[in-house]
Formats: structure tokens, C-alpha cells, sequence
């Protein structure tokens, strides 16, 4: 009897761990360990034996179940993986496919804007820089003048992030951080520009977008004036858009840079297009990047990309500068 329970539980174990499918395996496990398995069988026959062959045997049947349902437990870990495998094989994507007579992509349009505005600054000697979009408060408030109280740092407009203390890490809501960075990193000259993507937490509609991009230029040397403020905005006008096209400053308000103006530029038909924020470095900002303000003094403006992509090639609705929709991004 213990021969043949061994002989059964050998050939069990071999064919469990040969199962091929997980159908198979079940099958299997019902045949070798069920209601009228062998196996079971043996147990009946049990009836007729004395108390020390009864011990032996059900030693043996105990050792077989055992050992043929740990070889059912590993093949089906095995059996799984391979399922797994195969699953994943199925399902992936090949998301370098070329499709027959389509190129193999283009840049995105608000890309393309990035890479033209900073070929343009390039050309006036600027350099490029970037920063993260993840910003401690120090870098997206503090350090440029934000008073504690600023309305700015208010849950409207700046989405926190939930690390650091509370309100300590945000989604930097301009490219205005990066000002600091390069400056707490980089002795003047500085001739920077910095491009990149903002938050706002805003609702988004046609001409607002909660997720957008600025480029920022910083220039702080000895003897830097509002007069070469002006007349960088100026050639940048020129330079990106036409010789058409000139640019006007009207007074406004930043922590940041005082003084402050709004800049504007002129279509060559004579129509205004509000563009971005401008201003000398405050002293107070020089002065958190250890630059002392009376040796340098500098200018920064900056403003956003998207809606000057959107202008410029006829987007109505911002929100498709978003969208992944083929048909809209072939057309740029
Ligand atoms: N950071 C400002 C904004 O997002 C723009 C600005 C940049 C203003 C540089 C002045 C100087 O509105």
C-alpha cells in the first residue's frame, strides 16, 4: 500500500508540474486530490487495517497531499507569471509605430514657440536656463517679494502641494522663480532666458488654461537701466513678430521689480495685444540672492506663450493646445 501511495504521489507531482494551462492544472488538482481522487480511495481502505499500519499509511497519504499540493501551489505561481507575460505581450502598445505615409511626428506648436522665442534671444546673446516646476515658497514667493500676505499666495491661484509644511511646496505659479535660482546660482552678468511650464488654479475656459507656459528674461549687470528694458522688449517686438511691429509700456504693479509696467505690442494694422509683465529687479531681490543692489542693478519681463501661439496661427479656443486630437496637431 505505502509502495503504491508513493508511486501515485511521484507520477502526481510530475504531471502537476508538467500542467500547461491553469485549466489544466485545476483539472489536474481535481483528479489527484478530489472527492474520488486515488488518493481519497486509500483513505477508505484504511478501515481494515491494525492501529500501526493505519499510522503508516495515513503517514503516507499526509506526506502525498502535501507534496502534491506544493507542486500544485509553484506550478500555478509559474503558470500565473507566464499568464501575466502574456497579458502584458497582448496588450502593449507600439507607440513608435509609423504609420505609412504620415511623417514620424512633429514638434508640438507651443514647442515650436519655445524654441523660436529662445532662437531669437539666443541670437541677442541670451542664454537659456530652466528650473523646476515643483517650487518651494522661498523660490515662487518669498525671495521675490511676496509679502506674507500677498494675495497671490492665496488657494486661488497657486496649487500646493502635499509635502513639505503646509503651503511650503507649490506648483510654481510663474517662470519668475527661475529669476531667483539662476541669480543665487550665477555672479552677474546675467543675460537669461527661461522658459517653461506654470500653474494657476483656475477654471479653464477658451482663454484661460490652469496649466500654461512663460518665458522669462533676466539681465542684471553694473549700469542696467529702465531705458535697456524698454529697448530689449523693443527688438525682441521686432525681431519675433516683424519689423511692423513695436511695443508700448503702461505702469503696473510687481513685488518683484520696481518699477513695474505691463507691456503691450503693436500689430502692424495698428492693433494693441497685451503681452506680459516687465520692471527693473527690486533691490529686495538682488539682495535675497546675495547680489549686492548698489553694484548691479537689473531688468526681468516675462509673459505667456500659449495665447501668442494661439494668436498667431489662429487657435480660437486655448484648451486645444491641450488636446492630443491627431487631426489638430498635424496642422502646425
Ligand atoms: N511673473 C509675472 C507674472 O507671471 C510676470 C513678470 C515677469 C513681471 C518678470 C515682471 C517681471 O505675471
Amino acid at each position: 500500500m505505502i509502495d503504491d501511495i508513493r508511486r501515485i504521489q511521484a507520477d502526481a507531482v510530475s504531471r502537476l508540474g508538467a500542467a500547461a494551462t491553469l485549466e489544466d492544472l485545476g483539472v489536474l488538482e481535481r483528479e489527484l486530490l478530489g472527492k474520488t481522487s486515488e488518493l481519497t480511495g486509500f483513505k477508505k481502505l484504511m478501515g481494515g487495517l491494525d492501529n500501526e499500519a493505519k499510522r503508516e499509511v495515513g503517514g503516507a497519504l499526509n506526506a502525498a497531499r502535501e507534496a502534491m499540493t506544493a507542486a500544485a501551489t509553484a506550478r500555478r505561481a509559474d503558470l500565473e507569471i507566464l499568464a501575466s507575460r502574456h497579458r502584458a505581450e497582448a496588450e502593449r502598445l507600439d507607440l513608435s509605430e509609423v504609420r505609412a505615409g504620415r511623417d514620424a511626428g512633429h514638434l508640438h506648436l507651443v514647442t515650436q514657440t519655445i524654441e523660436e522665442l529662445e532662437d531669437v534671444f539666443v541670437g541677442m546673446g541670451f542664454n537659456v536656463a530652466e528650473g523646476p516646476e515643483v517650487e518651494d515658497d522661498w523660490h515662487n514667493f518669498t525671495a521675490l517679494n511676496f509679502g506674507e500676505y500677498h494675495p497671490a499666495r492665496d488657494m486661488q491661484d497657486t496649487f500646493f502641494v502635499g509635502l513639505g509644511g503646509p503651503r511650503e511646496v507649490v506648483m510654481r505659479t510663474h517662470t519668475s522663480p527661475v529669476q531667483i535660482r539662476v541669480m543665487e546660482h550665477q555672479a552677474p552678468p546675467i543675460y537669461s532666458v527661461m522658459p517653461g511650464r506654470v500653474y494657476r488654479n483656475e477654471a479653464t475656459d477658451a482663454t484661460h488654461l490652469a496649466v500654461f507656459h512663460q518665458i522669462e528674461c533676466l539681465v542684471v549687470d553694473r549700469g542696467i537701466t529702465f531705458g535697456h528694458l524698454a529697448g530689449t522688449i523693443d527688438r525682441f517686438t521686432k525681431a519675433y513678430f516683424g519689423p511692423g511691429w513695436t511695443s508700448r509700456l503702461r505702469p503696473s504693479y510687481f513685488p518683484f521689480t520696481e518699477p513695474s509696467a505691463e507691456f503691450d505690442i503693436q500689430r502692424p494694422d495698428g492693433t494693441w495685444l497685451e503681452l506680459g509683465g516687465c520692471g527693473m529687479v527690486h533691490p529686495n531681490v538682488l539682495s535675497n540672492c546675495g547680489i549686492d543692489p548698489e553694484e548691479f542693478s537689473g531688468f526681468a519681463f516675462g509673459f505667456g506663450l500659449d495665447r501668442l501661439a494661439a494668436t498667431r496661427h489662429g487657435v480660437t479656443d486655448l484648451r486645444e493646445l491641450a488636446s492630443t486630437d491627431i487631426r489638430f496637431l498635424e496642422q502646425f
